[in-house]
């Protein structure tokens, strides 16, 4: 059987380099080699300030980095020389042309594919890293079959279950690992291979090996069924507003049903990160292209109650500042899409923060870890306003308590930890009255705050 001691991995972002990273920290005799087009992000790499934020990452990038751990910009070289080539490169949602909005845009994943082929003198295994639609095997196999030159490729599925914010622990202690390929002697002796690297440091029987499609389709799944409790739990939310329910409460109560589980209940102003959208619009549009529009309009729901809940709550300060924010100041505690992380893709701040100043509100943002560089591209993306309205009616502070001096109101947008333990006095204080605060997140003290005089909308609970 096939034995790795050298891996590449194309794509130095949010998936590959903390994956990379505990593969080198577990696997000290195998070479991890981490290349990317982006020269400052490998640059970032090599030093103590990584590119991504990542509590832990630090710790085991520089156990294993000049070790068996390299980040490098020849992508060519690191190729050629391993046995083994992640891909883990961005698969935006399509923004152009057929399946505009809805299909994955695998042009970097086409781009890299391209690349192995046209580089590679010696047999390698291809492991798909990043999320993909259901059968883009098939697109990398035609690729590589096309070169030849005597090289044998096999394809390998590997999907990526870390969430960010806790990527080093569950990649640490995964639920499972999913492997997935051909099932054929070439294909099962991949499979083994890279079962064997996962095995340095994860249970055996937590290894599970599926053919090609099942594993594509279960990374799909899997983040599908997880964004549907989001939106599930944050619809009923809404209904608790009007009745006076808390969803809270409602969410522990089911949750203590083990059918249920508590976990992935927690109502909030909407879910982002890079994959919920992205994967739940796969499956639609893989759903509508073999003919299955109930299938596809099942899923599709799931996005739109993410949207009213984004919407919503952009509403609610609306109307609750006596239908008009105009002029008004509005902080915003958090950009990132949850906490513990830099990475901003999805998050509802970006659809909160645009709502809002097409209100003509003024947005003053605090975030831990997020530029403002990142918080003006995101908003710029939108293509609302020209980027010279944003840069002058959005203003970024690097102080929760500068960014909420003379507001209006407060909306807690990221459950970052250190927004409980503000002198919320001090910003009340501070603050124009009546005081609002809309908790997204529902992570403060509610009575509390409303004995300082707050005037207190969370998601999910209804007046007293
Ligand atoms: C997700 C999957 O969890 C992970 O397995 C997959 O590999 C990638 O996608 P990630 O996007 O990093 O991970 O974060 P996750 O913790 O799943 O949160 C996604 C969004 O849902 C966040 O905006 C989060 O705030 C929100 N969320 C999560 C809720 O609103 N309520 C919850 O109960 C849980
Ligand atoms: P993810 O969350 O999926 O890891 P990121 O955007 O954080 O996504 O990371 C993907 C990385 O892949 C980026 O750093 C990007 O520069 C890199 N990338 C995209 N296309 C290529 C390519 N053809 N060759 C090398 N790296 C690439």
């Amino acid at each position: 059987m096939t034995k790795i001691n050298t891996i590449c991995c194309i794509g130095a972002g949010y998936v590959g380099g903390p994956t990379m990273a505990v593969i080198a920290q577990k696997c000290p005799e195998i070479k991890v080699v981490v290349v990317d087009i982006n020269a400052e992000r490998i640059a970032a790499w090599q030093t103590d300030d990584l590119p991504i934020y990542e509590p832990g990452l630090l710790e085991v990038v520089k156990e294993a980095r000049g070790r068996n751990l390299f980040f490098s910009t020849d992508i060519d070289a690191a190729i050629e020389e391993a046995q083994m080539i992640f891909m883990s490169v961005n698969t935006p949602t399509k923004t152009y042309g057929l399946g505009k909005g809805r299909a994955a845009d695998l042009k970097f994943v086409e781009l890299s594919a391209r690349r192995i082929a046209e580089v590679s003198k010696t047999d390698k295994i291809v492991v798909e890293k990043s999320t993909l639609p259901v059968r883009t095997a098939e697109s990398i196999k035609t690729i590589l079959s096309e070169y030849k030159n005597g090289v044998k490729f096999q394809v390998l599925s590997n999907p990526e279950f870390l969430a960010e914010g806790t990527a080093v622990n569950d990649l640490h202690y995964p639920d499972r690992v999913l492997i997935g390929g051909d099932q054929t002697p070439g294909g099962l002796e991949a499979i083994e291979a890279l079962t064997d690297i996962y095995a340095h440091w994860v249970p055996r029987e937590k290894i599970i090996q599926t053919r090609l499609w099942s594993s594509e389709l279960s990374k799909l799944t899997a983040n599908a069924f997880l964004a549907q409790r989001i939106s599930s739990i944050n619809s009923i939310s809404a209904l608790c507003e009007v009745t006076g329910a808390d969803v809270d409460e409602v969410a522990y109560a089911i949750g203590t049903d083990s059918r249920i589980g508590p976990k992935f209940l927690k109502a909030s102003v909407g879910f982002g990160g890079s994959c919920f959208q992205k994967d739940i619009l796969n499956l639609v549009y893989l759903s509508e292209y073999f003919g299955l529009p109930e299938v596809a309009a099942y899923w599709d729901q799931v996005i739109i109650m993410n949207d009213y809940q984004k919407k919503r709550f952009a509403r609610n300060i609306i109307h609750s500042l006596f239908n008009t924010v105009s002029g008004k100041k509005i902080a915003l505690l958090g950009w990132a899409f949850k906490k513990d992380t830099n990475d901003t893709r999805e998050s509802a701040a970006i659809y909160v923060a645009d709502d809002l100043l097409s209100d003509l509100a003024e947005v003053s943002v605090y975030d831990p870890q997020v530029p403002a560089s990142a918080m003006y591209a995101d908003l710029n993306y939108l293509q609302t306003r020209p980027a010279a309205e944003n840069k002058e009616m959005l203003k970024v502070h690097s102080d929760a308590y500068e960014a909420c001096k003379d507001a209006h109101a407060i909306a807690i947008i990221t459950e970052w930890d250190e927004f409980k333990t503000l002198d919320w006095q001090k910003i009340f204080d501070n603050m124009k009255k009546p005081a609002f605060l809309f908790d997204g997140r529902n992570i403060l003290d509610h009575k509390q705050l409303k004995n300082m005089g707050f005037k207190i909308k969370a998601i999910g609970k209804g007046e007293d």
